[in-house]
């Protein structure tokens, strides 16, 4: 998912990290997917949001978007055998040497284990797993106010990150709309399931020695800056 170009700061070339796959690992409106965009416009890691996978399985009206699409309008998470299905198919289809950003996925403890088991099939691992913290309230603001855009998928925040025109995206013009799931039930469930279900994956990356705890509240661009600073210092596989 996009979001505003002039409002990210100019990089200069993307950089080869070495670090074989990472995993920005937050609740909801944590910030995992404005974060993912900062990191990959200074790196070449290849993104992976299974959230916008799953969005846009419903939107084609797949199989898999409609089996998905009744748990992500309640926040409930998709199954881990749909999960599953869906990020082996994408691993397939790269090369051995792409370097991994995972948003939002794992969720639970199988897909971790499933994770680390296809990884070392591929003579990979995970390196880093950034575990992005930020207080509930600002959560749940975050995702009130988010915006997309229907056309480029660029990503507004009424208040944080307005855009010039209401209602209006300012990279294509295209109408702005809001999440099926960003209504404030639908958050608060959302951020339930993240305690029950994936906070346990804290401390799960916490006991492989690979977490990194980070600011999530702080400017887009210090976390960013945080982040990419975290992994050039580690070793590469
Ligand atoms: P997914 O799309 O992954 O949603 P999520 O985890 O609920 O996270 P969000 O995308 O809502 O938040 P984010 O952390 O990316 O925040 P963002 O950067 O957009 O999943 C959706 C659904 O799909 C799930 O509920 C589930 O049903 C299903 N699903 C997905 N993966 C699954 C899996 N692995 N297993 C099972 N089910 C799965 O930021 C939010 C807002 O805050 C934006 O407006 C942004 O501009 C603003 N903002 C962000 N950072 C900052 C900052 N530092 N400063 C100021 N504003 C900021």
């Amino acid at each position: 998912m996009g979001v505003v170009e002039d409002v990210l700061p100019q990089y200069g070339a993307q950089e080869t990290i070495g670090l074989k796959a990472i995993i920005l690992l937050g609740a909801p409106g944590a910030g995992k997917g404005t974060l993912a965009e900062g990191i990959k416009a200074r790196t070449k890691f290849i993104h992976i949001s299974t959230g916008d996978m799953l969005r846009d399985a419903v939107k084609k009206g797949s199989a898999i978007g409609r089996e998905a699409e009744t748990f992500m309008k309640r926040g409930e998470l998709v199954p881990d055998d749909v999960i599953l299905r869906l990020v082996e198919e994408r691993l397939d289809q790269g090369s051995p040497d792409d370097e991994y950003l995972f948003d939002g996925f794992p969720r639970t403890l199988e897909q971790a284990e499933m994770l680390s088991a296809s990884l070392r099939r591929r003579g990979s691992r995970v390196m880093a797993v950034f575990s992005l913290e930020a207080p509930r309230e600002l959560l749940i603001s975050r995702l009130c106010g988010r915006r997309l855009c229907r056309q480029c998928g660029a990503s507004y925040h009424v208040v944080n990150i307005p855009p010039r025109k209401a209602g209006i995206c300012d990279v294509c013009g295209g109408e702005l709309y809001q999440r099926a799931d960003d209504q404030e039930s639908t958050i608060l469930n959302r951020l339930e399931v993240f305690t029950r279900q994936t906070e346990s994956l804290i401390a799960y990356y916490e006991g492989m020695k690979v977490l990194i705890r980070v600011d999530a509240a702080q400017h887009r661009d210090l976390a960013v800056e945080a982040i990419v600073g975290h992994i050039r210092k580690l070793p590469s596989v």
